[in-house]
């Protein structure tokens, strides 16, 4: 007798969970079910595409404040126009210390990005212009498209020409780092020399 009567009661516990469960389930259509510390889910801290009373445009990610730039972000405010070249020319002018090893470097940039088309020597002469490409002038001795001889040109013009590019010379600012694009400057000042 006892034993049907446990039964019973074990039997009536089992459909009162599974009724339990299966309404409950029905209710909240935005149930996940039982969640392992909750919290992962459920953070107290905004989403990015969450909507947000705290801010007057309701949203969450915030556009940066005008005219701020990112941490490291070097400014060259010269437009990529003649203005912004001669501007530049006589303005900018190379921060980074005139050591050995930055020659150094800056000759290994050189010889990899530049002396392709350039020539080793910077006479305009590099493997690229043997296949045709049109020669660039010779730092030494040419004459800059721009006006003035190759050899007077100033670290801010050759900074501009790098970062921007000129006619059939694209830009190498995704290439070379600005600090880079200082070293090549000190490799392309010695060429000028030759
Ligand atoms: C794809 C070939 C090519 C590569 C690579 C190249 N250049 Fe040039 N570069 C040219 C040509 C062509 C010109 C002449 C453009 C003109 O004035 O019409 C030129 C012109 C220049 C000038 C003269 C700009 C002026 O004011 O007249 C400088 C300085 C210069 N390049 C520097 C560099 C440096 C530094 C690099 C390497 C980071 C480089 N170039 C890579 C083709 C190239």
């Amino acid at each position: 007798m006892l034993a049907m009567n446990k039964f019973r009661i074990l039997g009536a516990a089992v459909v009162a969970v599974a009724a339990t469960v299966l309404s409950s389930s029905c209710n909240d259509k935005r149930s996940t079910g039982w969640e392992y510390a909750p919290n992962m889910y459920e953070h107290i801290a905004y989403d990015p595409d969450q909507k947000n009373p705290n801010f007057a445009d309701g949203k969450t990610a915030q556009v940066p404040p005008a005219g701020t730039i990112p941490v490291g972000f070097v400014k060259f405010d010269y437009p990529n126009n003649k203005d912004g070249y001669e501007l530049a020319g006589t303005e900018v002018k190379t921060m980074l210390p005139q050591t050995q090893n930055n020659y150094a470097e800056g000759k290994v940039l050189y010889m990899h990005f530049c002396s392709p088309c350039h020539g080793e020597t910077g006479q305009g002469d590099g493997t690229v212009v043997a296949h045709g490409f049109p020669p660039p002038p010779s730092y030494s001795k040419g004459q800059s498209s721009r006006g003035g001889a190759m050899k007077d040109l100033t670290d801010g013009k050759i900074y501009h020409t790098i970062t921007y590019g000129v006619n059939a010379m694209g830009s190498y600012a995704s290439q070379l780092s600005p600090e880079e694009r200082w070293k090549v400057i000190m490799y392309v000042h010695h060429l000028q020399t030759l």
